[in-house]
């Protein structure tokens, strides 16, 4: 990662746990990996009977104008919504994922040497370019069906913040640490994203559906992205792993932004009339819904390599509002 890394080009351990569990979890990726499976005929599935997408996931569903929707308006958000949620999962697989997995196939990160770790990124990636494909198809169908083919989104808030944090700091490795927490925060928690909607019924069949699988493939990066973590951790400097541990609680409230600008967007294209007030309103009472989050598979993951026993991971996590201050009698 840096000159100045004393481990970081030392082979991780054979023979330590979190390799051993990697190796089992590469060996069954053949049977699990949604991109073996047969494809989706979203053609053949989509109905417009269906809403595209729920109610509660549109950040102000309880305004009191969102009651007074006519139905072609209604359905209108609810497809846009849809379609912001994909190409939010695609920015996530492509900008935030897929580097990441790169920087591991070529040993970039610290305790990624690993051959078994190699062969998991790229069965990582493997999937994640899948999961952008299912995500384009279900999204264009969407589009196509509800004549929104012109809607463009801006740039999510998510990636936004992970922009701007990374320029903060001069070194390459603070900037790889800052994009690596990214990507574990995102793999950590992106089934809890998915199951909002794959969990759902009387929504679109093939969204609920497809919106499944991928949260199937995420349930093992999950898996994979502790061991990793654990790795990595591993084979930090000193100086590298207070910045680690410092960082590693803040994409978590990237992630809970509620994306008003791009929702602003949206209704603004829609011609909706009432865009200022229901987006100003909303901004007023929370820019990010941090309450909706549960972040404790985050905090495991922090205990369990040992971030919280840090002076700064324990300030971190409490600043960041995921922990509460201990205070000291
Ligand atoms: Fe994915
Ligand atoms: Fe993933």
């Amino acid at each position: 990662m840096q000159t100045q890394t004393l481990s970081s080009h030392a082979p991780a351990a054979y023979g330590n746990n979190s390799i051993a569990a990697l190796a089992k979890m590469g060996e069954v990726w053949k049977e699990r990996a949604q991109v073996k499976n047969e494809e989706f005929e979203v053609e053949m599935m989509y109905s417009d009977v269906y809403d595209d997408f729920l109610d509660r996931l549109i950040p102000f569903h309880q305004h009191p104008r969102y009651g007074e929707l006519g139905d072609e308006m209604r359905t209108k958000i609810l497809s846009s919504g849809w379609i912001a949620y994909n190409e939010k999962t695609i920015d996530i697989e492509t900008k935030i994922i897929s580097p990441i997995c790169n920087e591991i196939i070529y040993g970039t990160l610290p305790g990624t040497h690993d051959e078994t770790i190699k062969w998991l990124a790229a069965q990582t990636l493997t999937d994640e370019a899948y999961h952008v494909l299912m995500v384009i198809n279900t999204a264009r169908m969407a589009r196509t069906q509800r004549g929104l083919l012109d809607l463009r989104l801006p740039s999510f808030d998510l990636v936004n913040k992970i922009e701007l944090e990374a320029a903060k700091y001069s070194e390459n490795w603070q900037k790889k640490i800052v994009r690596a927490c990214a990507c574990i925060v995102s793999e950590v928690f992106i089934s809890d994203y998915l199951s909002l909607l794959s969990d759902a019924d009387g929504v679109q069949p093939i969204n609920r559906i497809t919106t499944d699988a991928h949260r199937k493939d995420e349930l093992a990066h999950s898996g994979i992205f502790r061991h990793l973590t654990k790795e990595i951790v591993r084979h930090l400097t000193p100086r590298e792993l207070a910045f680690f541990a410092q960082m590693l609680p803040r994409p978590m409230r990237w992630f809970a932004s509620q994306e008003l600008s791009v929702w602003e967007t949206i209704l603004q294209q829609l011609d909706y009339e009432h865009t200022k007030e229901v987006i100003g309103d909303i901004r007023a009472e929370a820019e990010v819904a941090l309450f909706r989050v549960d972040f404790s598979e985050l905090i495991e993951l922090a205990e369990e390599t040992g971030l919280l026993d840090t002076p700064e991971g324990c300030d971190s996590f409490q600043a960041e509002g995921l922990l509460e201050k201990v205070t000291v009698q």
